[in-house]
This record gives C-alpha cells, sequence and structure tokens, in this order.
C-alpha cells in the first residue's frame, strides 16, 4: 500500500486562536507531522483578531498541543518533534471584514511562498463563527487569493454551520460559489472522517454476504442513535439558536442514512460516492409541516444524572433564556422513497444529557416466516437478527441472533458475534477523524467532504420540520402562550413520545450494547 503523504502547501487557518483550532486542528497537523505525512514545504499561517507574534502563536499552540495530549492520550509530550514542527507555524493579525487586513495578509502569503517551498498551494481553513465566513471569501477575492497561481492550487475548508436552514444554505452555497469553484470548496463533516463511518461502505460494498440482504426484502427497520450524555455545558450561546436538529441531524445524522442506504457508487471517487448518496437524500419523504408531529419527536432535558453527573435542566444552563423551547433530543421516522427501501422506517435519534455516548448504525431484519423456536424471552418479538455498525466508542460491528441454549428443554436466546477494532487492529488503531479529512483536502481528494447538493438536500427535509414547529409556535403565540415541549429525565433515554413513535409501528428503540459484546 502507497503512504498517502500530503503535497507542499500553505495553510491559513482563520480563527487560529479559537478553540475549534487549539482542540482540533493543531493537535491533528501535529500528529499529521509525527507520522511524517506533511510535506517539508508545509507551513500554517494562523489569522485572528487577536494581536500576537508568531512566538506568542508558537506558545499557544504548544500549550494547547500539551494539553491535549495529557487529556486524549495520557502519554509524553514529544518535545523534540514539537521544536522542529513550532518553525513551521507562523500568525498574522488581522479582522475579519477589512480590506487593509486582507493586503497584508497577501503580502504575508507572497512572502512566505518565497521563504519556504509551499508550490504555491494555498488551503484556507474557515474555523471561525459562521458570520465572517462571507465577507472573508469576498476579502479573499478582492486581494487575488482565491485565483490558483504560478502553478499552485487554492482550496477553501469550510465548517459547519452551512446556513441556519434552507434559504441561508443557498445564499452561503451561492456567495461562496461566485468566488470559488464547488471542486475547490470542501465542506467538513467530521463524522465522515470517523474511521468506522468509512468503514459503512466497506463493509457494505466491500464484502459479498452482506449486501444481497440489505434491503426491503430482508430488512424490517433500521436505527440510528446518536447520544451524548453530555448536557450543552458553556456552549449554551451556540446552542439555543441551533438545537439538536440543525446541530446534529441536519449534518452528522444525515450522513449516516445516505451511507447507510445508498446505492453501490460506480466507482469509489468523489463524483460517484456523492452522487448515491444524494439519490438517498433525494429520496427522504419530505415532511408535511403540518403533520409534524406524526413523524418528529422534540424534547428539552430536564435537570438529572447522567454519565455519572449531575446535570441541570436546559433550561437552568448558562446562556439559554427561561422560556426556550430548542430542542435538545430530537427523533424522527424517516421514510426512503426508493426501490430499495420502500416500506423500510429508518428511525433516527439524537440527544444531550442521555445516559451514555454512543453511536451506532442498527440494522434490523425480519423475523423467519415461522417461528419454531420461540421463548418465554423471545416472544412477540418481530426482530430476532440485527447488524449492530458501532461507530464509537468500543468501535465494532456485532451479528445478533438467536442460540439454543445449553440444556434439556429448547431455550433460545440471543447472542452475539462481533468484530472489535481494538482487537483486530490495535487500542491505538482510530485517529481523530481531523486528521484524515486535513490530508484528503490537501490531496484534494473530496470523497469525504459535504457537496453543494448534498447539504442543501438534508437542509430542505430539516426545514419542513422547522417549519411545521414554527407553526405550531406561532398558534401559541397567538394564544399569548410558548409552546411547552415534552420534558426527559437528564440520564434516560429521551420522552415517552419517542417511545410511542416506534410503538405504533410495533417496534421499540435498541438500548445500545456496550462494551462490544453482548
Ligand atoms: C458537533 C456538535 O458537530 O458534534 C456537537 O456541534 C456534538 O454538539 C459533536 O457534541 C459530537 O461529535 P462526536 O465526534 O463527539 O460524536
Amino acid at each position: 500500500m502507497i503512504k498517502r503523504t500530503a503535497p507542499a502547501n500553505l495553510m491559513v487557518v482563520f480563527g487560529a486562536s479559537g478553540d475549534l483550532a487549539k482542540r482540533k486542528l493543531m493537535p491533528s497537523l501535529f500528529h499529521l507531522f509525527r507520522q511524517k505525512l506533511l510535506h517539508k514545504g508545509f507551513v500554517v499561517l494562523g489569522y485572528a483578531r487577536t494581536a500576537m507574534t508568531d512566538e506568542e502563536f508558537r506558545t499557544q499552540v504548544g500549550d494547547a498541543l500539551r494539553e491535549h495530549q495529557a487529556e486524549e492520550h495520557g502519554d509524553a509530550f514529544d518535545e523534540e518533534a514539537w521544536q522542529r514542527f513550532s518553525q513551521m507555524l507562523f500568525y498574522q493579525t488581522g479582522g475579519y471584514d477589512d480590506l487593509g487586513s486582507f493586503q497584508s495578509l497577501a503580502a504575508r502569503v507572497v512572502a512566505l511562498d518565497d521563504e519556504f517551498p509551499t508550490q504555491h498551494n494555498h488551503l484556507f481553513y474557515l474555523a471561525t463563527p459562521p458570520n465572517v465566513f462571507e465577507p472573508i471569501a469576498s476579502l479573499l477575492n478582492e486581494v487575488g487569493l482565491t485565483a490558483a497561481g504560478d502553478g499552485g492550487w487554492t482550496r477553501l475548508i469550510i465548517e459547519k454551520p452551512f446556513g441556519h436552514d434552507l434559504q441561508s444554505a443557498h445564499k452561503l452555497n451561492d456567495h461562496l460559489l461566485s468566488v470559488f469553484h464547488e471542486d475547490q470548496i470542501y465542506r467538513i463533516d467530521h463524522y465522515l472522517g470517523k474511521e468506522t463511518v468509512q468503514n459503512i461502505l466497506v463493509f457494505r460494498f466491500g464484502n459479498g454476504i452482506f449486501e444481497p440482504i440489505w434491503n426491503r426484502n430482508y430488512v424490517d427497520h433500521v436505527q440510528i442513535t446518536v447520544s451524548e450524555s453530555l448536557g450543552v455545558g458553556t456552549r449554551g450561546g451556540y446552542y439555543d439558536k441551533s438545537g439538536a436538529i440543525r446541530d446534529m441531524v441536519q449534518n452528522h445524522m444525515m450522513q449516516l442514512v445516505a451511507l447507510t442506504a445508498m446505492e453501490p457508487p460506480v466507482a469509489y471517487d468523489a463524483e460517484s460516492v456523492r452522487n448515491q448518496k444524494v439519490n438517498v437524500l433525494r429520496s427522504i419523504r419530505p415532511t408535511d409541516p403540518l403533520e409534524v408531529n406524526k413523524s418528529v419527536v422534540r424534547a428539552q432535558y430536564a435537570a438529572g444524572l447522567a454519565g455519572g453527573k449531575e446535570i441541570p435542566g436546559y433550561l437552568e444552563a448558562e446562556g439559554i433564556p427561561p422560556n426556550s423551547t430548542t430542542e435538545t433530543y430530537v427523533a424522527w421516522k424517516l421514510e426512503i422513497d426508493n426501490w430499495r427501501w420502500n416500506g423500510v422506517p429508518f428511525y433516527i435519534r439524537t440527544g444531550k444529557a442521555l445516559p451514555t455516548k454512543v453511536t451506532e448504525v442498527n440494522v434490523m431484519f425480519r423475523r423467519p416466516p415461522l417461528m419454531y423456536f420461540d421463548s418465554r424471552e423471545t416472544r412477540g418479538q418481530k426482530v430476532r437478527n440485527s447488524i449492530t455498525l458501532r461507530i464509537q466508542p468500543d468501535e465494532s460491528i456485532i451479528l445478533g441472533f438467536d442460540a439454543k441454549r445449553p440444556g434439556p428443554q429448547l431455550d433460545v436466546e440471543q447472542v452475539s458475534m462481533d468484530f472489535v477494532y481494538g482487537r483486530a487492529f490495535g487500542n491505538s488503531a482510530i485517529s481523530d477523524a481531523y486528521e484524515r479529512l486535513l490530508l484528503d483536502a490537501m490531496l484534494g481528494d473530496s470523497t469525504l467532504f459535504i457537496r453543494r447538493d448534498e447539504t442543501e438536500l438534508a437542509w430542505d427535509r430539516v426545514t419542513n420540520v422547522l417549519d411545521g414547529w414554527e407553526i405550531q409556535e406561532e398558534i401559541m403565540r397567538k394564544r399569548g402562550k410558548t409552546l411547552p415541549l415534552p420534558q426527559y429525565e437528564a440520564g434516560t433515554w429521551g420522552p415517552l413520545e419517542s417511545d410511542d413513535l416506534l410503538a405504533r409501528d410495533g417496534h421499540h428503540w435498541r438500548e445500545p450494547i456496550l462494551n462490544g459484546s453482548k
């Protein structure tokens, strides 16, 4: 296997003094460096409003890396590698909507291109709040930094949120595409950088035994759970404007649905894979805003104990207005109107302050036509076989089936066969999602990035739900009231309404299997 190493490039990180840069980007770049995957012509130019010298920036990054190393890995920090890596870091102070600052930035880029063998390849990373995405793109264009020059390439990496609803997503995309080409834009969804998410396609299309049963003839329904045990913590200011459906469903969960449901691509390349994901998103039946409660449940957490920690209720959290109707939990029954999935519901749920942090896709298979071996434990259960793609933690794939319990009578019990990443590939095999994505962007491989039509289709389906909620709230406002949201106690699996959503179809949520085995 040929090692994929990055070509030379100058990476400008907007928002370099922010949280994302410190917690994700810099640690990932440093790890790529330590694995010798970066080019000797690689340079980072941090850019933010905070006034700092190159040296001060290096000190700040060094501190963040040490902290990250201690928190995430607990092993010794590689000082020698850091000394070398720090020499590749530079910093430029400037505003995000001020031409003069961008002229100085352009001059700095030219100077660094002259000093280092960057080959005039430029990667602009927008790790900033979304309100400055458009001004940054315009100013980059104005100072001539969007055009590739001297044989180099120019690319833009952008973090979510890509808009707030369909209309704003459309506007943002139009704006970006007025200064960049679509193939220069790399929209990040960090779930696609996760090993286990990439493995969904390998599992489905790299093996001959699963795909023949991966359809409406054999699958009863699909459940996707993305749960988190933490509350909103200190992110209330951001979260209250977003809520679970914008924060998690529009992006990460729609991607999980697309990868689980898509048809085999013509080839494993950016165009073909994304075409098939788009087909799935187009096939998701749009929700009628007036009937939103039939297929979508939203709720807010109340105080409780989650993941071993006391969590105050959402409405008491820092930065949350006392009458907020922002949902911290959402469950949605999706119907996919295509040849493969017609009649197979995809139930998805996500929430904060749930019992544990876990992400999994459960493909639940139909029961055999005759149930000879029913036991008290299994009687009445519609589903007897399942494949669980455990995305995180305890990354694994688990096949659930019935077996005869040893003994003189015929007792049947659910057992499992599992593949655990840690056991097969070692515990340190899985690195941070950002590493893979940064490397891919440098290599010009956009397979794991979101294309314009993907994000807009996902917004389209989500915006119908948001419209439905808005209509309900409007009705209450006219009556001088606020809409009470269903509540769930922190540390429980969401509101009863969510159980009802499945119970109506004769199903129930599958409790996540912990520790990679039954
Ligand atoms: C982010 C959301 O996109 O994903 C956060 O904004 C959420 O609210 C996070 O906590 C979850 O990511 P992961 O990788 O920890 O599952």
